[in-house]
């Protein structure tokens, strides 16, 4: 019996794009399979343009080898309320349009959660990947994002063990729920070669493993003027010791500008445009250590054993303290963390179980096994 499944994948923002493509990249190997047991994949990928600019977008399309979307809806920045009703306009026409058996949602930007609630109204089946991550944190907008996501999605698929548990302590059937590993590191694996082949550290004049690297761009970090002042006068104390490499956020740069922080670059302090997938993957491989506010760096940070400091009060990613190289920190610790760092080895931690690079494999044999 020959069986076709038609699949909507949905990608808006920057993290977004490193967890479609192992996907699209197995969906496509399984069509050329001979062996393919008689079920037809067919998709189409939505950009719903949550992140439009050239190095917020389009750079990954190429450097992760997807095409272009198929459908892109335009949506742009505005305040959550505007950014989620305008994905949910343009996004119903096209469901009513492509009828999907599947709609497949990642992470837990607005879009993601946009397009489910959009779905859960249509009663088209969405799988959630990257589901049951908690931070417990409901003032993180993420966190909004997840539970009403998970609360509606018909498939859950989880990147480590604390998803499942989170999910069945929210009343989510066992049945829905899939355990399938980390995406981001399918992503990663798949283009460590040409992160390695990257010319970053020549360009910026950096040694391995004798810089750090950071990124921030939380709500929660660069929102306000104190805290932004508090960390940008910080990061500069840092440099004093040891180069920063800081490729900066549209939102970041937007407030430094808002609230007068100057952003000129001082000796050990550099202050890039956001820099494109291989030379993050080459600056978080090389780095002494990561600062970050970051989802994605974490993982990254943990596969890599890159110690990293994360400068927020939780994080939904726990396995990469648990097990991995992460440690939270604040503002106030900050600096005797950072000398507890350089005080430590290069590489730490354990990468977590299923972070293997054959998530999207499992992934895709979920949605045939679900369908
Ligand atoms: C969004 C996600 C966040 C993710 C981050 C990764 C939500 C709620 N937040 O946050 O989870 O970690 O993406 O980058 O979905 N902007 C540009 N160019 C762009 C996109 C945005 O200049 O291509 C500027 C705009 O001024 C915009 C601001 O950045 O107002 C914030 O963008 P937005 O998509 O609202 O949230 P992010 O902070 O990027």
């Amino acid at each position: 019996m020959n069986k076709k499944i038609k699949l909507l994948i949905i990608a808006g923002a920057r993290p977004n794009f490193m967890k479609v493509a192992p996907i699209i990249q197995q969906i496509r190997r399984h069509s050329a399979d001979v062996a393919n047991y008689g079920t037809q994949l067919e998709y189409r990928l939505i950009h719903t343009g949550q992140h439009y600019d050239e190095k917020m977008s389009h750079i990954f399309f190429d450097e992760l080898g997807i095409s272009a979307p198929d459908i892109n809806l335009g949506v742009g920045s505005g305040s959550h309320a505007e950014q989620t009703a305008n994905v949910m306009t343009q996004f119903e026409p096209i469901c009513l349009q492509e009828k999907p058996d599947w709609v497949v949602v990642v992470g837990d930007v607005n879009s993601t959660m946009a397009c489910t609630l959009v779905c859960a109204k249509l009663g088209i089946k969405v799988a959630h990947v990257e589901a049951g991550l908690r931070s417990f944190d409901r003032s993180m907008p993420e966190e909004v994002n997840r539970i009403v996501t998970d609360a509606l999605a018909d498939l859950l698929l989880t990147p480590s063990v604390d998803g499942d548990e989170n999910l069945k302590r929210e009343g989510i059937p066992d049945w829905k729920i899939d355990l399938v590993g980390n995406v981001m590191i399918d992503a990663l694996t798949l283009n460590l070669e040409k992160a390695r082949a990257s010319q970053v550290l020549k360009k910026l004049q950096l040694k391995k493993k004798s810089f750090v690297y950071v990124t921030l761009h939380r709500p929660s970090n660069v929102d306000e003027k104190v805290g932004l002042t508090t960390i940008m006068y910080e990061l500069k104390r840092i440099a004093d010791d040891i180069p920063v490499v800081f490729p900066m956020h549209p939102r970041t740069r937007k407030m430094c500008g808002q609230y007068g922080i100057s952003l000129d670059n001082n000796k050990g302090l550099r202050i890039l445009e956001p820099i494109g997938y291989h030379d993050s993957l080459c600056l978080t491989e090389m780095a002494r250590f990561i600062l970050t506010d970051s989802g994605g760096l974490q993982e990254e940070s943990t596969y890599f054993r890159t110690p990293c400091l994360t400068l927020r009060p939780n994080t939904e990613r726990p396995i990469t303290v648990t097990l991995g190289s992460n440690k939270l920190t604040n503002i106030e610790v900050l600096a005797s963390d950072i000398n507890e760092v350089l005080n430590r080895r290069t590489e730490i931690g354990q990468i977590p179980p299923y972070w293997d690079g054959r998530t999207s494999e499992r992934i895709v044999a979920s949605l045939i096994h679900a369908s």
